[in-house]
Parts: structure tokens; C-alpha cells; sequence
């Protein structure tokens, strides 16, 4: 899909466009934007909207021919009511056209909508939220099928009609909307891969072609490094499997040499059967997603990359999978963590909280500024929070307070949200151990916090968020497949990080 953006000096100019179709928008009152008028010959937009053929209800759209005039089709989209649209109802709005679109015969369009119709929202978040529609609509999961799916319909060239004062953010706004883009796609890509292709190795030759595009410092350590640094919770998570563990370092230095980094940890498992405490069955096959934390930080540095952010951020991958087999862990196995602390393994498959603390550990010698991790870490937080929002868990006191506020402000502003869970001395008792200084799980009740507080244990050097991706990640059912989220979450947070 190929973007630009265009402005006229005089509005008539848009009429005048050679387009396969062009694109405008009418309120829930009838009123149609100023360059919906000019495409109202004879009062045919008008008409449409007497004849309850289209509403004005955000994402309602209706297709009109006009085979004599330089724009061949005239795209009328609902924008809901004009002064109260919703980020929900913009989004619906840029769906609507994004549906509609992809079925054309056409392969251009000229999309003159309001694009600051949002309320509180600019023209560049309207570009944004556009650009990530439209991307969306257009993602296949066909990479492995000898006939792919059919994708000859539909427009590939677009052009957003801007005003002129706002040609420099616009142009922005676009290229991050497009890096934004670019990162899903890679995030979806290595979530939606079989296990067998998407391996630890797989990642981390991921990791570093992405340092080769786009100049990051890249390290990966193997087995003998891990053990010399004693990472002996991550290294008895990897034990069972034939896959070689990789730990990957990410360096984007945007920033000053001596601002401090912000670190992002992802968890990659990039297959996990439970190993001896083994899943049922049913559905297992979706377990190849818990490398989705993984996923969205590798996918954020494209996007970053992409950008030229001019922020510190540093990647931090530990990645295995989790298998059954006679040189597994069992329950009851107590590990030391590089740490120090000793963990009572009570459950094999609470692993990513195992390869996490390590990672977390690891990653004091940056002296961060901030350190935020992403994992697929409990069902739990599926049965919370269900699959619209993130779990979001920090302490509580001012620093992590104000780190979760801008984790949530990005993810609301990137329609990509998440909602804070507490992290509270109360739950920390679930996860006492006779044996050990800890255990690795905490019972039933409480799951995903009782996780949270396990990793918070190894972060009380820095100030530190987690995210539980577990709901967010992906989508089970019919269109199954990895979402690409948290990375506008992330992206948004590291961009408005590297205002200030
Ligand atoms: N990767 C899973 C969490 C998960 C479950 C992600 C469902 C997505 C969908 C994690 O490693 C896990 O198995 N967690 C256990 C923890 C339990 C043993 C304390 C869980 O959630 O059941
Ligand atoms: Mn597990
Ligand atoms: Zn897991």
C-alpha cells in the first residue's frame, strides 16, 4: 500500500482530481463536509442521505458511480455527529473506509475527509489512526500457503488531501503512521509463524537483520554466556528443549550518550507446552504466541527505527521454548536466579515470570530510566480483562505512578489500551515458599497480579511497568492470528518520551 499526501491551493482543485475514487464524509445531521459539497452534483450526495441509504453513523459508508467525472466513484462515509466524535467513532470511520476500499475495483483513491474530526484529536493523530486502518485491512496470513489469498481487488494507492498549514505535520504524521504500521506487520508476522520455523535462533536472526537495516548495536548470548552469568531461572526453563536459548541485546541510541536508556524486556517463548506441569491439548497449538511480548518489542524498534527516534531504547529478548523431557525441570525443582534468589519451581508452566527475572536482572547494568516489560505472562489476565485491554502493573508511589499514567495516556491516544491492576505487599504472601526464598506461583486466586508480583521482586532497582499482553496479543476463533498490539501502545510512549 503506497501513501502521500496533497494539498490544494483552492478547494474546487479536488474536484478536478483524476481518481479511481475519491472520498468525503457527512455528519449524523446530514451536513456534509465542504469537500462532500463539491462532489454533490445535482445534489446526489443529498439525495443518498434523504433516502436513509447512508446515515451519517461513524463507519457507514455508500458507493456512488459518476463514470463521466474526473473522480470515478464518490466514497460517502458517516463521521457520526460533527463536534462530539469519539477516538472509538473515528477509528469506526477509518474501518469503514478501509473495508469499503479493499473490495474496489479501483486502485487509487483521494481521501478528503476531515481528518482532525476527532474530538481532542490533531489532523496527525487523524492521519495516523487512518494509516493503521487502512494497513490492517490489508495483512494476510497466506505466507505459507502454496495458493495465496486473493488480493488483486482493492485500492493500493492513496492520497490524504491535507490543508496546507498543516503540510509539515501531516508529512509526519504519515511517516510515523507508516513505521507504526511496518512494526505490526513484523510483529504479526513472527506471532502468526509456526513454532517450528519462528525458533529462538529464528528471532534472533531477526534481531540482527533489523540491526543491519536500521543501524541498532545487536548482541546475542548463548547457553555458555547465560550460565556464566548465572542465570539459572532462565537457563531451567530451556532445559528441556532441543532449541538452542538465545538472550538478545537491541541498542537504538537516539538519544544524548549520556541520557539514561529506556529498556524494553519481551518475553519470548516461542513455544510453550508447560513442560511436565504439560497443557491439555485442545488449543495448545495457539501456545506459539507466547513470544508476542518478544514480538512487540522487535516490532516497536522497527517502528523507532523506522523513525529516527531520537530517544535511548534498549531491547532485551530472552527467548526459549518450554518442553517436556527427561532433562526437564520438574515441580518441586529449586533454582537460583542470577540474582540470587533461590525460586521453588512448583508449576513448569508459570516459565515466562522464570526467564523474565533473569532478563530484569540483566538489565541494572544500563542504569535505566525507565524499564518496561511485555509478556503473554497468565491466562488469568485473560479471565480480567478479556481481550480489549493490556494488564498494566507498576508500584505504588510517584515515579511508578507517573510511568503508568503515560503508559496509559499512549495507549488510549494509539487505540491501543490498557488498564492499571494493583501490585500490593498483600498478594506478595501467595508466593511463599518452605523450601526457597519464592515460589514461582501463587494459587488460583488473583493470577495475574500474583505473576506481577513475582517479577516486581527483581525490579526494585529502577522504575519499572509490566504489561500483560496475554488477552491483547492475538485473537482465537475464526480470524486467528496475532493483533500487532502492544507496539502502537509502546511506539506512542517511546515517541511522546522523546518530547520531553
Ligand atoms: N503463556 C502462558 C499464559 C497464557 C495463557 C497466555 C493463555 C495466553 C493465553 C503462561 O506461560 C502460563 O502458562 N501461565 C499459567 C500460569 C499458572 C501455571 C500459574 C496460566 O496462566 O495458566
Ligand atoms: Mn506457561
Ligand atoms: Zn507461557
Amino acid at each position: 500500500m503506497d501513501f502521500s499526501i496533497k494539498a490544494f491551493s483552492t478547494k474546487n482543485a479536488i474536484a478536478e482530481q483524476k481518481t479511481g475514487c475519491v472520498v468525503v464524509g457527512v455528519y449524523e445531521s446530514g451536513k456534509l463536509t465542504p469537500a462532500a459539497k463539491l462532489f454533490d452534483d445535482k445534489a446526489s450526495l443529498a439525495a443518498a442521505f434523504k433516502s436513509g441509504d447512508i446515515t451519517g453513523k461513524a463507519g457507514s459508508t455508500l458507493l456512488l458511480h459518476r463514470p463521466a467525472s474526473p473522480a470515478k466513484r464518490v466514497l460517502l462515509v458517516g463521521l457520526g455527529s460533527e463536534g462530539a466524535v469519539t477516538d472509538r467513532q473515528y477509528v469506526s470511520v477509518a474501518q469503514g473506509v478501509a473495508r469499503a476500499l479493499a473490495t474496489l475495483g479501483a486502485s487509487d483513491a483521494l481521501i478528503a475527509l476531515p481528518l482532525d474530526a476527532a474530538q481532542h484529536r490533531d489532523t496527525a493523530w487523524g492521519i495516523r489512526t487512518l494509516v493503521l486502518a487502512l494497513r490492517e485491512s490489508v495483512y494476510r496470513t497466506d505466507a505459507l500457503k502454496s495458493k495465496k489469498d486473493d488480493s488483486s481487488a482493492g485500492v493500493k494507492k492513496l492520497t490524504l488531501v491535507i490543508d496546507t498549514a498543516q503540510q509539515a505535520a501531516a508529512k509526519q504524521a504519515l511517516a510515523q503512521g507508516i513505521a507504526i504500521a511496518n512494526g505490526m506487520e513484523l510483529t504479526k508476522t513472527l506471532g502468526n509463524l509456526p513454532p517450528n520455523i519462528c525458533t529462538p535462533t529464528y528471532l534472533a536472526q531477526t534481531a540482527k537483520q533489523l540491526a543491519r537495516d536500521f543501524k541498532f548495536g545487536v548482541e546475542v548470548l548463548d547457553r555458555k554466556q547465560l550460565e556464566a552469568l548465572k542465570m539459572g531461572s532462565f537457563l531451567c526453563v530451556t532445559q528441556g528443549s532441543e532449541q538452542p536459548p538465545k538472550f538478545i541485546v537491541l541498542k537504538h541510541m537516539g538519544g544524548k550518550a549520556k541520557d539514561a536508556p529506556v529498556v524494553l524486556v519481551g518475553k519470548g517463548i516461542t513455544f510453550d507446552t508447560g513442560g511436565i506441569s504439560l497443557k491439555p491439548g485442545a488449543g495448545m497449538d495457539e501456545m506459539k504466541y507466547d513470544m508476542c511480548g518478544a514480538g512487540s518489542v522487535l516490532g516497536t524498534f522497527r517502528a523507532i527505527g523506522e523513525m529516527q527516534l531520537k530517544l535511548n531504547v534498549i531491547a532485551v529478548i530472552p527467548t526459549c521454548e518450554n518442553m517436556p523431557s527427561g532433562r526437564a525441570t520438574r515441580p518441586g525443582d529449586i533454582v537460583t536466579s542470577m540474582s540470587g534468589q533461590t525460586i521453588e519451581i512448583l508449576n513448569t508452566d508459570a516459565e515466562g515470570r522464570l526467564i523474565l527475572c533473569d532478563a530484569l536482572t540483566y538489565v541494572e547494568r544500563f542504569k535505566p530510566a525507565a524499564v518496561v516489560d511485555i509478556a503473554t505472562l497468565t491466562g488469568a489476565c485473560v479471565t480480567a480483562l478479556g481481550h480489549h485491554n493490556t494488564g498494566l502493573f507498576t508500584r505504588h508511589d510517584d515515579a511508578h505512578d507517573a510511568l503508568a499514567d503515560e503508559l496509559l495516556k499512549a495507549g488510549k491516544s494509539a487505540n491501543d489500551t490498557a488498564w492499571r491492576m494493583p501490585v500490593e505487599d498483600a498478594y506478595q504472601e501467595q508466593l511463599k515458599s518452605n523450601f526457597a526464598d519464592i515460589a514461582n506461583i501463587g494459587g488460583p486466586p488473583g493470577g495475574s497480579i500474583t505473576a506481577a508480583c513475582f517479577l516486581e521482586r527483581f525490579t526494585r532497582k529502577y522504575t519499572w511497568a509490566h504489561l500483560d499482553i496475554a488477552g491483547t496479543a492475538w485473537k482465537s476463533g475464526a480470524a486467528k492470528g496475532a493483533t500487532g498490539r502492544p507496539v502502537p501502545l509502546l511506539t506512542t510512549f517511546l515517541m511522546e518520551r522523546a518530547k520531553r
